[in-house]
């Protein structure tokens, strides 16, 4: 599949729209607005200036003659694979593969969510080729981490997995693993309470948010700590998945903690805003 689309040039977007990029595909992103489309197409060249400072790409610029950023969803026509990445809200993915659904017009095309804990389910059924439609989800930062969980719906056809597959790990050199369609998939259900808990730990005065960090890093060889993952996850991120797997398993342990919402609607995301557990 040599003609992807990517739709949302955010964080996750960006990043997927590059991996097709850099392994030779032609790509379209579509954003919601010029000025995200500028914002999408900046962030691009910054990420592949550095991949190309650091040789990982020989020209950062003909990869990005290889995408093309574009606000009209009309763009993705002959797409034989779209991946959503736009913010995680349900109804707005929703309305998204509705549209996606009408403008997308080869047959076999493979229309794929990126979201962390939306059903899968849930957007297929707004669309008239369900068995077409999966979710495919990549891991932050997309140039660098190896997995994508593969996620069929109950509806989604064997084909569809299978050409998935083939395209994540033949053409991007991914690695797949294989997860039911459940809130969370397989990383998130264990991350995401295991990054709550950190939050509630630091919210109760139990520790601050450094001696937490520096506490799984250096005695669970960690990368890096669960509040430092937050804020490079974007906590807006964070709280959205909570609520679908606390939606979903109506376990205490997926519930977001106050301070993750105060945070949230204080608009303190993490990286993305400047300020989050660390101030950037
Ligand atoms: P983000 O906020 O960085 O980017 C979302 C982008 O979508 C923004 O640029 C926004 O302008 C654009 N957008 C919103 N509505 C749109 C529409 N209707 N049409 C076109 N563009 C639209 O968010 P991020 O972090 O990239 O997340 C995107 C998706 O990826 C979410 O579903 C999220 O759950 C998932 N995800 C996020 C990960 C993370 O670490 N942040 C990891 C794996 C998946």
């Amino acid at each position: 599949m040599d003609k992807v689309g990517v739709v949302g040039c955010g964080l996750m977007g960006a990043g997927i729209a590059e991996v097709a990029a850099r392994s030779g595909g032609h790509v379209v992103v579509v954003e919601s607005s010029e000025e995200a489309a500028k914002a999408g197409l900046a962030r691009l060249e910054a990420s592949l200036g550095r991949a190309e400072a650091k040789g990982k790409v020989d020209s950062a610029a003909d990869v990005l003659a290889r995408i093309a950023v574009e606000t009209d969803l009309e763009a993705l026509a002959d797409r034989e694979v779209v991946v959503e990445a736009i913010v995680e809200d349900e109804d707005a993915k929703v309305a998204l593969f509705r549209r996606l659904d009408e403008v997308v017009r080869a047959p076999d095309a493979i229309l794929a969510s990126n979201t962390s804990s939306i059903p899968i389910m849930k957007l297929g059924v707004v669309t008239s080729r369900p068995q077409q439609v999966m979710g495919v989800h990549f891991f932050n930062p997309v140039p660098v981490l190896q997995l994508v969980e593969l996620v069929p719906s109950l509806l989604t056809g064997p084909e569809t997995t299978e050409r998935a597959r083939t395209w994540v790990e033949g053409s991007l050199g991914k690695q797949a693993i294989d997860c039911q369609d459940r809130a969370g998939f397989v990383v998130n259900a264990l991350l995401i309470p295991f990054v709550l808990s950190a939050i509630r730990m630091m919210e109760s005065g139990f520790a601050t948010a450094d001696d937490i960090d520096r506490g799984l890093v250096l005695g669970a060889a960690h990368p890096q700590g669960p509040l430092a993952l937050a804020d490079l996850i974007g906590l807006d991120t964070v709280q959205a998945v909570a609520v679908s797997l606390y939606e979903e398993f109506k376990e205490p342990l997926y519930a977001a903690p106050p301070l993750l919402a105060r945070m949230v609607d204080a608009g303190l995301l993490g990286r993305k805003t400047g300020r989050g557990f660390y101030t950037y």
